[in-house]
């Protein structure tokens, strides 16, 4: 693996295997009564959201005092941010304290990378921009595996507005390299151009789909991010790209339905549906932590010291 993590691009199928395989044996942590091994004690974490975020955030933090190592969380309101400090300034004061490690996540694609050209530490990518948001990635991957035992051959759509989500693209591109079938599903106008270029299929009829899946994996409308008007309305685009509880019963027994979060509740998904067996939102917002967990190990701990000799 690299001394960073930026993008699921820069994964292997085995570097994926290793970070699931990894996290299997951190997910029994997260069970004990203490949940907490010593992996990276005297080490520190910071934590540099630019951006809001309940999940990722909390889950990093959890992580890292699960490894033992000192945590640091840092959002914009109430820092000098406010006064016109640079992003480069905020990191090289941040490394000046100490910091091992830096999780970021930014509005600008690209941040993470320019962060591993004035840091001397680990960067991982927290989300940015439109980019890429590998650990939510690799979490669905894991959540998918546990789940349904395996990764190859499985057939997924990503269904909604993937032309905005860097969770649509790290997501898609790690299920191509471990070898899924993917599908996007969703209005011409939140197709990203280069999908083929992905190596999946494109199809703007949910229904034709949905009979096929073993996971349908929903996204949330981006209404933050959209700077035109991508579809007529709100009630248009659910009718016919929402998982209504109509449409659910089109899925094959024992498919699974995923959403990364924060959810548009009657949007892209009908509060009923989300609340079904087959659903499986909170397990991914529990195997969030067992991922990050061995993210960190792997670039901090025993097992980016071992990768370094
Ligand atoms: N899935 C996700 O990134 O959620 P947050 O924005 O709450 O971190």
């Amino acid at each position: 693996m690299n001394r960073h993590l930026l993008s699921i691009r820069d994964l292997t199928a085995d570097d994926v295997t290793r970070i699931l395989d990894t996290a299997e044996s951190f997910r029994e942590v997260g069970t004990r009564v203490i949940k907490k091994v010593p992996a990276l004690r005297g080490r520190t974490v910071v934590n540099l959201f630019y951006e809001g975020s309940t999940r990722t955030r909390i889950s990093f933090e959890l992580a890292a005092k699960r490894l033992s190592a000192d945590v640091i969380n840092f959002t914009t309101s109430g820092s000098s941010v406010s006064k016109g400090e640079s992003l480069k300034d905020t990191a090289l004061t941040l490394q000046a304290m100490g910091a091992d490690a830096i999780v970021v996540r930014h509005s600008s694609s690209g941040a993470p990378y320019q962060l591993t050209r004035w840091l001397h530490g680990h960067v991982l990518n927290a989300g940015d921009g439109t980019h890429e948001h590998p650990t939510q990635g690799l979490l669905d991957l894991y959540t998918m595996r546990e789940k349904l035992g395996r990764l190859e051959g499985l057939r997924v759509a990503i269904v909604g507005d993937v032309l905005h989500s860097r969770v649509a693209r790290s997501l898609g591109f790690g299920l191509v390299t471990m070898g899924a079938e993917v599908t996007l599903v969703g209005p011409p106008t939140l197709i990203p151009p280069d999908a083929p270029a992905w190596g999946v299929e494109v199809s703007y009829d949910l229904d034709g789909v949905l009979p096929k899946l073993d996971v349908c994996y929903m996204l949330r409308v981006q209404t933050e991010r959209q700077r035109l008007e991508y579809f007529p309305s709100v009630r248009e685009y659910s009718r016919l790209f929402g998982l209504t509880s109509r449409r659910v019963e089109q899925l094959q027994d024992g498919a699974l339905v995923m959403h990364p979060g924060p959810m548009n509740r009657g949007v892209e998904i009908d509060s009923d549906v989300a609340d079904l067996p087959n659903s499986v939102i909170e397990d991914q917002v529990t195997n969030g932590i067992a991922i990050r967990m061995a993210l960190l190990y792997l670039l901090l701990g025993a097992g980016g010291r071992e990768e370094a000799a």
